[in-house]
């Protein structure tokens, strides 16, 4: 019953890198299609290999996978087979982050990735009726130089872009080192979030916070171990976009029994729910929702309110907003 709940009540995914849907099947294909060489030979061998213990280790089989991606078409593909297993989902709105450095590092221009991905965004919205917005992820393993380059170089595609992101290895990789890019970002009116409180201290939400000026924090989960800043982002409504199986796979809860979720919802978090690399972390958002459901004994109220939180905590406009908010009112358990 739940089941049918989660499926149909309509929602926004606002935590998903792109890069993070790419499926072992089309991985193959596109490898062959490309002539690119897999370490894998079968799908057998990449499932054994999605056997994460920490971020890192995830980051380097995310990476390798992402060799694959060459051509416009290819980001197309890509975009286009995420949003329609997202729509088939009523997720009926998508914040979609990429890492353009990942690609221009190995020599694919940052238009080849941003025309294939927004393309295919245009059609899913005319096609499926599914809205998106993209939003640019700077690599934080690379310094703030390399970040300010690939801002200028999206520079032209600006009106394609609502917001900024940080993303990749957290611990030692603080905030703080990316400040001024996010400032002159913030200057150029893009919107603005941050990777903080995954592997990283409380200190790297506050730096977030406070020295990068994010409206979202991704994550967020050791929030919790900091009273004055869980109050914080409580008080401030400060939405934390969660996502429990990737938290799951990539070891930052033992299980899903111990995930904070339904802490945070009783502390009055702004939470929101997630997929965030579906095909590595083994669900999309239904899956995230049912699983976190099924381990917290969340209620149909919970997830209501999960779903009314996506829907608010997103880039849109209020009148975008109020629109697809108004789509959930029949799920009022109430
Ligand atoms: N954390 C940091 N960087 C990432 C992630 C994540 O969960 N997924 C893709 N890049
Ligand atoms: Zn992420």
């Amino acid at each position: 019953m739940l089941n049918d709940f989660i499926q149909t009540i309509p929602k926004a995914e606002l935590h998903l890198h792109i890069e993070g849907t790419l499926e072992p099947e089309l991985m193959f294909e596109l490898a062959q299609r490309n002539g690119v060489k897999l370490n894998y030979k079968s799908m057998e061998e990449i499932r054994k290999a999605y056997n994460f213990s920490n971020l890192q280790d995830f980051l380097d089989v995310y990476y390798a996978g992402a060799s694959v991606l060459q051509k416009e078409e290819d980001f197309y593909d890509l975009t286009w087979a995420y949003l329609e297993k997202a729509r088939s989902q009523n997720v009926l709105h998508t914040e979609i982050m990429f890492d353009p450095q990942t690609h221009t590092h190995r020599g694919v221009d940052f238009s080849t990735v941003i025309e294939g991905i927004h393309a295919a965004m245009k059609d899913a919205e005319k096609r499926l009726g599914i809205s998106s917005v993209l939003i640019l992820s700077f690599l934080r393993h690379l310094n703030e130089e390399n970040a300010f380059e690939i801002l200028h170089i999206a520079l032209p595609y600006k009106q394609w872009i609502m917001a900024v992101g940080l993303d990749s290895s957290e611990v030692g990789n603080p905030p703080s080192k990316f400040k001024n890019v996010f400032q002159e970002a913030k200057e150029l009116g893009f919107k603005l979030t941050a990777h903080a409180g995954e592997e990283g201290p409380p200190e790297y939400v506050w730096e977030a916070l406070d020295l990068l000026n994010v409206e979202r924090i991704d994550h967020g989960n050791r929030s919790l171990e900091d009273k004055r800043l869980t109050l914080k982002i409580a008080k401030q409504k400060i939405p934390l976009t969660v996502c429990p199986l990737s938290n799951l796979q990539l070891k930052v809860v033992k299980d899903l029994k111990e995930h904070p979720l339904k802490k945070m919802i009783s502390k009055g978090l702004f939470v929101t729910v997630n997929s965030d690399d579906p095909a590595y972390f083994g669900g999309y958002i239904n899956e995230n929702f049912l699983q976190i459901s099924n381990a917290l004994n969340l209620t149909k109220e919970d997830i209501f309110l999960l779903a009314q939180n996506s829907f608010r905590a997103s880039f849109l406009d209020e009148d975008r907003k109020n629109e697809l908010l108004k789509k959930t009112e029949e799920f009022n358990p109430n």
